[in-house]
């Protein structure tokens, strides 16, 4: 039998491959070996979810930020970015709108902006869950101390999505400033997964200067981590950033990488990112076939949208929430699936 699927049953079985194994497959597997992977792959989510895909509404609060992450296009360098901020009540309006529209899971993404102090990110929090007792609150706002995370975890916040961008060091020092370490953002992951948040890592796939072993790495440490959430997009390159001229990441290579997190951890919550509807135009089609169950529409006010912008060409921006669900509902029944609502908890 063919080399590569061997490793892919072996993988299925065990869950787990060393660091060479993983690093072959990413290496020469073939068209066909995807769809043997992704076959597979689609088999051990429908037995855990089902056919359902679940939606989270995307609250993107603020766009400052105080690092200055190579990549990304809300780095504080980023002198063209237009910076804005959501007040608490916009914040609380974006919920109610989103509520209505169906949604329960809101993940309040944002730039680490120290405007924004625990207490009123506790505040926020649990204001949503008291006018929505039926919604899970997931925040997306960065590396913080272990008691911060549990004012946001008392306060009533359910998730914490924070992705680890590469689990290998030296890459991690390509990718960042000085001031930034995978060896904190690893401590955030582990404190916040041992406060009982449902916890999300992720990566970047084609990042600058990532090989296949790096992305073994990151499969490794997915396995060690045991993640609820992975959240795994195509890096693309934004103009106003030192990796403008860079290349961005395959949609052939991202479907691999979900593939292969859904055989790692069959139970993970794994959406079809914006980013892979970015590069092309049935990307989170094909990122649900290749085993993702999540998408994650827009809910920020149509007029911050545009200046949200992590990387070039970004998808929805100027669509309502209202109009990405039913784009949404349409694209993923097109590939037999089914959008729904609930609050899609992990599932044990
Ligand atoms: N291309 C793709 N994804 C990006 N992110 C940041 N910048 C980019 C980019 N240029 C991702 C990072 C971050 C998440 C919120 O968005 O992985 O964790
Ligand atoms: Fe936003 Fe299609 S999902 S317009």
């Amino acid at each position: 039998m063919d080399r590569i699927n061997v490793l892919i049953d072996k993988l299925e079985k065990e869950h787990i491959l060393s660091q060479s194994e993983f690093a072959e497959i990413i290496r020469n597997h073939t068209p066909e070996n995807d769809e043997y992977l992704f076959e597979k792959a689609r088999t051990i989510r429908e037995k855990v979810y089902g056919k359902a895909v679940y939606m989270r509404g995307l609250i993107e609060f603020t766009n400052y930020c105080k690092n200055d992450c190579l990549y990304c296009g809300i780095r504080r360098s980023a002198a063209n970015a237009e910076r804005y901020r959501l007040s608490e009540e916009q914040i609380l309006d974006c919920a109610e709108t989103g509520y209505k529209l169906g949604f329960r899971t809101f993940v309040l993404q944002g730039g680490e902006d120290n405007h924004y102090s625990d207490e009123m990110i506790c505040n926020i929090v649990s204001e949503i869950k008291k006018r929505f007792p039926d919604c899970a609150v997931t925040l997306s706002i960065g590396e913080k101390s272990r008691e911060s995370y549990e004012k946001y975890f008392s306060a009533g916040a359910d998730r914490y999505l924070l992705r680890h961008e590469t689990a290998n060091e030296e890459h991690y020092g390509k990718l960042h400033p000085k001031e930034l370490s995978l060896k904190n953002r690893k401590r955030c992951l582990s404190d916040l997964k041992d406060i009982g948040f449902q916890t999300g890592c992720g990566f970047m796939v084609g990042s600058p200067f990532q090989t296949a072993e790096n992305l073994a790495e990151d499969l490794i440490y997915i396995h060690e981590l045991q993640p609820h959430m992975v959240g795994i997009g195509p890096f693309i390159p934004h103009h106003d950033t030192p990796f403008r001229n860079e290349k961005a990441g395959t949609l052939e290579m991202t479907l691999l990488m979900l593939g292969l997190v859904r055989l790692t951890v069959p139970n993970v919550l794994l959406p079809a990112t914006t980013a892979l509807g970015t590069i092309h135009p049935k990307g989170r089609e094909k990122g649900i076939l290749a085993g993702a169950n999540v998408v994650m529409p827009n809910l920020s006010p149509k007029d911050v949208r545009k200046k949200y912008l992590l990387y070039d060409n970004k998808i929805c921006t100027g669509d309502e929430a209202a109009e990405c669900i039913a784009c949404l509902g349409r694209r993923i029944s097109s590939v037999g699936y089914e959008l729904v609502t609930d609050r899609g908890d992990f599932r044990k």
